[in-house]
């Protein structure tokens, strides 16, 4: 059997190994995929650290996934043709076994597979996945700038246009990462005026580049009393996996303001229900995990805005050192990997 190359966590806590193993057979609805780039998202934390309950070793992450269609199973071949690039985000199609999708509603499957999680994902030369987990990729956009898009993207576009956030309203992104930088400029595109919020002055010349009208360092500053001074948040993205970096932005909320929290750290939040009463204050949360075309709709608005990730581009054999850079906040803003040598 032919052997790939793929980036595999054996148990959790366990370093990445790269190992070599057999190219995967796509089966009945699945569809296989050369990978071209694969963007690595906090989210692959729950392979590595083994937060996720039931999650079964050895698992290969990764969750923004392009490639090229390689081969189709054999109820595969509605919508997808051998050569076409695609990607697969979080979303990792139906479970096909519990009651819903038995009688066909495959839209309100009760056990949605999650790439990466509950099959190998895009840490690899090829992965297999359902076809209804795959979106066809713009040709305008290129394969390395469109994996980041799929998660971090497609989270972050689809909380804020569910926000109800206008142009001219007061949109707030805390955290400057993967999900952080895009939130911020789809923020931009939809004409919001944007703070960005982020730890020290490091990201700062950058996040202007990226379309904040306000940058606030929230080691030095109270972000939620620099928020008010600027009228308060009718959004606030909380990308920060951190209980408390989010708690001290609650305070920055405006009348009607929503907190968004898109982070998944399992520590609480500190907040007072005077916080939110006053004013009408809500919270609430948002996860990848929604049907539909988020992910096409996140790269035909990326498409026509010119939204782009920024990224550091990683071949796969170094996925330790992009994950290391990611956990420790330094990456620019995206790491991604890539199969083969990477060119500048
Ligand atoms: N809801 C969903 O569907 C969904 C989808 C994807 C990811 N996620 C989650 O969203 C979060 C962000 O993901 P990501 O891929 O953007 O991560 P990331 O690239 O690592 O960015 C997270 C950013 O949060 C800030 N941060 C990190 N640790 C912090 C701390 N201890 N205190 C304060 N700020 C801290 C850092 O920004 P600064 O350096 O600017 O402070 C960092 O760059 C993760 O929890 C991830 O699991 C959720
Ligand atoms: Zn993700």
């Amino acid at each position: 059997m032919p052997l790939m190359k793929a980036v595999q966590v054996g148990s959790p806590r366990a370093d990445f190994d790269l190992v070599h193993k057999e190219i995967p057979e796509p089966k009945g609805n699945e569809i296989r995929i050369r990978v071209e780039a694969c963007g690595v998202c906090h989210g692959d934390a729950l392979v590595k650290e083994g937060n996720f309950p039931g999650l079964q070793y050895p698992r290969v992450p990764g969750h923004e996934v392009v490639g090229i269609v390689d081969k189709l199973g054999a109820n595969a071949a509605v919508d997808f043709q051998v050569g076409q690039r695609v990607g697969v985000g979080w979303y990792g199609g139906p479970c096909l076994k519990c009651s819903a999708c038995k009688r066909g509603d495959l839209g309100r499957c009760e056990n949605i597979l999650a790439t990466g999680i509950s099959f190998d994902g895009g840490y690899a030369e090829y992965m297999v996945a359902p076809m209804q987990a795959f979106v066809r990729v713009p040709d305008e956009i290129s394969p390395r700038e469109a994996a980041p898009l799929l998660c971090a993207g497609r989270t972050t576009y689809d909380a804020l246009r569910n926000s109800g956030a206008r142009g001219g309203d007061l949109v707030a992104v805390l955290g400057m990462g993967g999900l952080g930088h895009l939130a911020l400029q789809f923020a931009r595109k939809f004409g919001c005026k944007t703070v960005a919020l982020s730890r020290g002055k490091d990201k700062e010349k950058l996040a202007y580049q990226l379309g904040a009208h306000v940058y606030i360092d929230t080691e030095t500053a109270n972000p939620g009393d620099e928020l008010r001074k600027l009228g308060g948040a009718r959004v606030i993205l909380a990308t920060a996996p951190n209980g408390k970096a989010i708690s001290d932005v609650i305070g920055g909320l405006g009348n009607e303001g929503q907190l968004c929290l898109l982070a998944m750290q399992s520590e609480p939040i500190q907040v007072s229900p005077f916080q939110l009463a006053r004013g009408g204050r809500s919270i609430h949360g948002s996860m990848g995990r929604s049907i539909g075309n988020t992910m096409g709709d996140t790269l035909n608005f990326s498409v026509l805005s010119g939204v782009r990730p920024m990224i550091e581009v990683f071949p796969l054999e170094q996925a330790s050192l992009a994950y290391e850079k990611m956990m420790s906040a330094r990456v620019h803003f995206r790491a991604v990997l890539v199969t083969g040598t990477p060119s500048a």
